[in-house]
């Protein structure tokens, strides 16, 4: 099969599509031919060996994929040949041709791969995020970052869950915030005003997406360290005694993948693909992502 991987750490021209032997899926896992396969912003620190999850050189790459079974791992038995399915790439290696999927389910009957595509990893992750918040009916949640994968993902199962939604994004993104459920407010310098005008009697809680060093902020405007979890902001998370969230070591939330098929098919759950890009192009894909202002997801078109 054709896939995308790289022999050494860098820039995005260390990508490159290979040739490798085909997968086969062992016990529980089912393959895919994948369709479409989405990029999140964590890509590109695996490539740049910022991050690791343990895989060595040469590596693939790679997470969110969606497309239909064509060959099942024994023991499968909720899953037939030919059922269109998204799912997490077990071997991180989403960015192929072929992936082999533990984690995965039915994709929602009005969604295509590409829209499928860029799920995965963003409902897995917000709904971790929501659920150590204990986000529910009438929580005040503040979202920093909430326009980009798992920040767009957070803020409308937040609203579904009955939360009330502040959302931080660029001012641009304000129309795009209002469509989603949530109330903007601008990132940057004053931005704890901004929220403080909004709701007065603070937040509950703070889920921050966008690591962009704001977890003081947010500690002041939640009432406390333990009112607020990162996704991405490993040092300050350090330094202001903030839970970081990590799926490895705090399970993860893949039950929403299952779940969200109902509030897509009800018109209440929508994540924007901003650009799709080639399998060959994943380069330029991941050039994109750096530049750090994707609205919703970028996805791989692969057959
Ligand atoms: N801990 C975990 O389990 C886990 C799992 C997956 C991913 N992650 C991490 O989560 C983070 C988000 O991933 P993603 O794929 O959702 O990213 P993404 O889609 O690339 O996020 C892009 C968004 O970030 C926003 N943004 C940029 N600068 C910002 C700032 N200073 N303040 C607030 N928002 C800002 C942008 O909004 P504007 O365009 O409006 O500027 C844009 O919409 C990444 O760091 C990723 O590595 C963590």
């Amino acid at each position: 099969m054709r896939a995308a991987q790289f022999s050494r750490y860098g820039d995005p021209d260390v990508l490159e599509i290979v040739d490798l032997p085909d997968p086969h899926p062992g016990p529980g896992q089912v393959r895919i031919a994948v369709h479409a396969a989405g990029i999140n912003a964590t890509e590109p620190k695996l490539r740049r060996g910022e991050l690791s999850f343990g895989a060595e050189l040469p590596q693939t790459t790679g997470r969110d994929v969606a497309g239909v079974v064509d060959e099942l791992g024994d023991g499968v038995t909720d899953v037939a040949v030919g059922d269109r399915l998204f799912g997490i790439s077990d071997d991180g290696a989403g960015a192929a041709e072929l992936a082999l999927l533990t984690f995965r389910a039915p994709i929602p009957r009005s969604l295509g791969f590409v829209d499928a595509a860029g799920l995965p990893c963003a409902l897995e992750t917000a709904s971790r995020g929501l659920d150590q918040l204990g986000v529910g009916d009438g929580t005040v949640l503040l979202v920093n970052g909430a326009t980009g994968g798992i920040g767009s993902t957070a803020v409308q199962l937040a609203a579904a869950r009955g939360a009330r939604v502040i959302g931080a994004a660029s001012a641009a993104n304000a129309t795009y915030l209002r469509l989603l459920g949530a109330e903007p407010v601008t990132y940057g310098d004053g931005m704890a005003d901004r929220v403080r005008a909004l709701a007065p009697d603070a937040v509950d809680v703070a889920l921050d997406v966008a690591g962009s060093g704001v977890l003081g902020d947010l500690v002041a405007l939640a009432g406390g360290a333990e009112n607020v979890v990162t996704l991405a902001d490993f040092a300050g998370a350090e330094e202001h005694g903030v839970h970081f969230s990590n799926g490895f070591v705090d399970g993860h939330g893949f039950a929403a993948l299952a779940t969200v098929g109902e509030l897509v098919e009800a018109g209440r759950f929508w994540l924007p693909v901003d650009r799709t890009f080639p399998l060959d192009r994943i380069a330029d894909a991941h050039r994109v992502s750096e530049q750090g202002h994707v609205r919703g997801r970028l996805v791989l078109v692969v057959r």
